[in-house]
């Protein structure tokens, strides 16, 4: 019910309320396979260098969103790698991704104005956490540590699927969100974590904010694939 109440609080608009309720609805026919799915991916972290595990409960939705792209040649972007959790997913499941991970990899502390959660973690070793899991797959993804920011200023590429999993402040959010929706390829999927993340004290400063004002802006030319507890699918119609 509480985040009910957020999707009416923040003016949600009437697709993404009906999309939460249906996935809702949905989870209870599907809550056995979903725990099996999640329980078996977490143990293929086990002896992965995670002290944080952010992703292994969306690995199950993951998958069957991302079903169309099992056995084929694509481009995927991370925004947000941290210790490489969603990155390995994607490699480990979808044998001919071209991965690129973004991340600044920069400690944040809190003078910069901002809560992001991780301010008291070291960061180089969250990085060198990012180095040791992905060892294995050299050749198939590129670490970029640079500002998402700056990296959209660099790219001149084009991607099929997008994930938004870095900065949760929302003028950031709804950069990455702009940026992201300019180089995605049409029928590509935008995946962004975090719409009901509530860190920062004003409300208007949290994710939700920035991802309904970029919703407005993309009216008509996104459809909602699924929306759930921790993440929103889009996929781009034109
Ligand atoms: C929640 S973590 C990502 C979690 C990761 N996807 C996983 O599966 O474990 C968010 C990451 O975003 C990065 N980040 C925050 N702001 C950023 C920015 N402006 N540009 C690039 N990376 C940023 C942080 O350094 C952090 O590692």
């Amino acid at each position: 019910m509480r985040k009910i109440n957020y999707l009416f609080n923040t003016k949600s608009n009437f697709t993404l309320i009906k999309s939460y309720l249906f996935n809702s609805i949905r989870l209870k026919f599907v809550k056995k396979k979903r725990i099996e799915y999640i329980e078996k991916y977490k143990k293929f972290l086990l002896n992965k260098e995670i002290t944080h595990d952010y992703f292994s409960r969306n690995a199950f939705d993951w998958i069957n969103v991302l079903n169309e792209f099992k056995n084929i040649k694509f481009e995927f972007l991370e925004i947000g790698s941290f210790e490489g959790n969603s990155a390995l997913f994607i490699l480990e499941n979808f044998n001919k991704v071209n991965l690129i991970c973004v991340d600044q990899w920069k400690q944040l502390y809190r003078d910069d104005g901002k809560r992001e959660g991780y301010e008291n973690l070291s960061i180089n070793e969250i990085e060198k956490n990012f180095d040791a899991n992905l060892k294995n797959y050299t050749g198939r993804f590129f670490k970029k540590k640079i500002s998402s920011n700056n990296f959209f200023k660099k790219n001149n590429k084009k991607f099929e699927v997008i994930y938004i999993d870095g900065s949760h402040f929302a003028p950031d959010v709804l950069d990455d969100c702009r940026n992201s929706w300019s180089i995605l390829k049409k029928n590509g999927i935008l995946i962004l974590d975090d719409y009901f993340w509530i860190g920062y004290s004003k409300i208007e400063e949290n994710p939700a904010f920035a991802i309904n004002q970029f919703l407005k802006e993309i009216s008509g030319k996104y459809k909602v694939e699924n929306f759930t507890k921790f993440q929103l699918f889009l996929r781009k119609l034109n």
